[in-house]
């Protein structure tokens, strides 16, 4: 078998991190004067952290000055690491465990592509660092996703062709991002949002053993 590596997207893939987002993302509209509802939060799934606060301010109808902004931002990321502290093991998201076992037993290697500049601490709250053959996250990116920089960053530190690579994704941006990198995308949740992956299921659990074995072979 010609060596295949997976690229893990952080947030909603691995863990639900989005409802943290949304906590700490809705006090800082509530503070500014207006609201932030879970369809918008949506609409900010691997967005980075200023574009996200850049689309908050414009449907609030907000300016800010380039030295309120920055201190929103780290105000709004402090209330996000007070949930993100919380974490353990078990905010894992079900069967994701069940995967990284297999490519473990096997030697396949994984890595980490995020945009998130927390991704780091994310994952050794929920003691999964170790695993991971690399981890590009949002402080080695100078693209956001659609951009496929994060995904062939990763490939190229686990040596191995992005034609090789198979990426894990819950937003649209990421499996543009995986898609025009070459890779192999799996959309992780609902087909109409994400149809333009190579394979999509709603979760882990719904992925077996035996379509890893295939598409790792293919
Ligand atoms: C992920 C999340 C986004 C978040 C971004 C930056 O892509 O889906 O909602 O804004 O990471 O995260 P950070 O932890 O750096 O604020
Ligand atoms: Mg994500």
């Amino acid at each position: 078998m010609s060596q295949k590596a997976i690229i893990f997207d952080l947030d909603g893939v691995i863990v639900d991190t989005a409802k943290f987002h949304f906590l700490a993302w809705k006090k800082l509209a509530n503070d500014l004067g207006f609201d932030f509802t879970k369809e918008q939060n949506e609409e900010l799934k691997g967005v980075s952290r200023v574009d996200s606060l850049k689309k908050i301010l414009n449907w609030g109808n907000k300016e800010l000055s380039e030295e309120e902004f920055n201190r929103q931002m780290q105000l709004k990321n402090e209330n996000y690491l007070s949930y993100v502290n919380e974490m353990d093991k078990g905010e894992v998201l079900p069967g994701v465990q069940k995967v990284l076992d297999y490519l473990e037993e096997n030697n396949i290697p994984y890595a980490l592509g995020s945009a998130s500049k927390n991704a780091r601490h994310i994952l050794e709250k929920i003691d999964l660092k170790d695993g991971f053959s690399a981890i590009v996250d949002g402080t080695d990116v100078s693209k956001a996703k659609p951009d496929p920089e994060v995904f062939l960053i990763a490939a190229e530190k686990l040596n191995v062709a992005p034609q090789k690579c198979i990426v894990f994704e819950d937003s649209v941006a990421g499996v543009q991002a995986a898609n025009k990198g070459e890779m192999t995308s799996i959309g992780i949740g609902e087909e109409k949002t994400l149809h333009e992956a190579d394979y999509i299921f709603n979760d882990f659990t719904e992925i077996s053993i035996e379509f890893l074995k295939n598409l790792l072979q293919k």
